[in-house]
């Protein structure tokens, strides 16, 4: 284990699994569509997540990204976002998008992008995370798809940084506060 990490909140296989059960739940659901399936990463925490979900479903999808941009400390969000990368497509009415995001905190960033591309005329917005801090909401948001819900701390791995770095990590951990000047 990563010598800044106190502990493991979910393992590589539990990661496995979670991303087994959506990309299920995913292909169920949009079975019979008649639109095409977008799944849409957000840049860049969302990555890995969405590499090994993307593999699992078993229906024809299209990948896009966007990047935003949310202001405050590394370990809390401000809640104002800021869209660096945008989607861009003629099509936005034939589209069933997923947003795919690594981790809702505040809830502030997928209420706003769910709002945004549905008045961009996307045919319908659904939002996936693989993990869920409902502890920490400031805007009341449920997302569609939930991997696992976990405490108020701050974790990395499996594409969340922490300063840009332990993305590359297998697997979902606490950091150490110390790593980050907390108590
Ligand atoms: P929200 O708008 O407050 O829901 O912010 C969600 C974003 O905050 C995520 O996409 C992450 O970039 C970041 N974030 C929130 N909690 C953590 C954490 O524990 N580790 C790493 N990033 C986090
Ligand atoms: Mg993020």
């Amino acid at each position: 284990m990563n010598k800044d990490i106190a502990e493991i909140l979910v393992t590589e296989e539990e990661v496995r699994e979670i991303c087994s059960r959506i990309a299920g739940e995913i292909s169920r659901d949009y079975e019979n569509s008649q639109k095409k399936l977008l799944l849409l990463c957000i840049l860049k925490g969302s990555v890995v997540f969405m590499g090994e979900l993307m593999k699992k479903i078993n229906l024809p999808v299209e990948i896009d990204f966007m990047k935003v941009a949310s202001y405050g400390k590394s370990t809390s969000t401000s809640g104002n976002i800021n869209i660096l990368l945008d989607l861009h497509r003629g099509d936005m009415e034939d589209i069933d998008i997923i947003i795919v995001e690594d981790i809702i905190d505040s809830g502030k960033t997928l209420s706003h992008l769910t709002e945004y591309l549905k008045l961009k005329g996307a045919h319908s917005v659904r939002t996936c995370t693989l993990l869920d801090k409902p502890s920490r909401r400031e805007v009341e948001f449920t997302p569609d798809y939930t991997g696992k819900i976990i405490p108020d701390k701050f974790v990395v791995g499996f594409g969340l940084d922490y300063d840009e770095m332990y993305r590359a990590l297998p697997y979902v951990g606490v950091l150490k506060p110390e790593v980050y000047g907390g108590k």
